[in-house]
């Protein structure tokens, strides 16, 4: 069975496509991509079709991740066919709920390190370089704890309905 996961924040080309390449690069490590479909979107079309931001592909770099994704914006039919639907922000929270998010399948992404007492991955757009090294430490830290929770109770996870419960 196929779990899909989709990270979302406000343009679609810093830090959810960030989590969308790390997500990716850490399944793979671990042998589970095949039991994923990753994907990302932003709650705005301010930078639809554009390839991550330069400095946050530079960092993901790095780190050994690399970014292949094009902006888009969130869709109705994205909130059907994800299963888990991760969030960067507050703001990001209220938008797809405002767009008929199913709650259950929405959460913010830091709630699945709440040891780190940090609630959103901050916005690295207008700051320095060592906000972009931030948010990969924070990202990377929630993506290995969500392949833990999927690998626990990958049929009880928040929101992971099984194909056959939907309407
Ligand atoms: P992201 O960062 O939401 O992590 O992709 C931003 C990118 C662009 C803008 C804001 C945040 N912007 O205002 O254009």
């Amino acid at each position: 069975m196929t779990t899909r996961v989709l990270f979302v924040c406000l343009g679609n080309i810093c830090r959810s496509p960030l989590a969308e390449g790390v997500l990716r690069h850490l399944a793979a490590e671990r042998g589970v991509a095949g039991a994923l479909e990753v994907d990302s979107a932003g709650t705005s079309d301010y930078h639809t079709g554009e390839a991550p931001d330069p400095r946050m592909r530079a960092t993901a770099a790095r780190h050994g991740v690399e970014l292949t994704s094009r902006a888009r914006r969130i869709e109705v039919a994205d909130f059907r066919r994800f299963d888990h639907i991760l969030c960067m922000d507050d703001a990001n929270h209220e938008a797809l709920l405002a767009r008929g998010a199913p709650p259950e399948k929405v959460r913010l992404l830091l709630t699945l390190v709440p040891e780190r007492g940090v609630r959103e991955v901050p916005d690295p757009y207008f700051g320095g370089v060592d906000g972009f090294e931030t948010v990969y430490g924070l990202v990377h830290g929630a993506c290995a704890a969500l392949l833990d929770e999927l690998a626990n109770t990958p049929r009880d996870a928040p929101g992971a309905k099984r194909r056959t419960d939907r309407p």
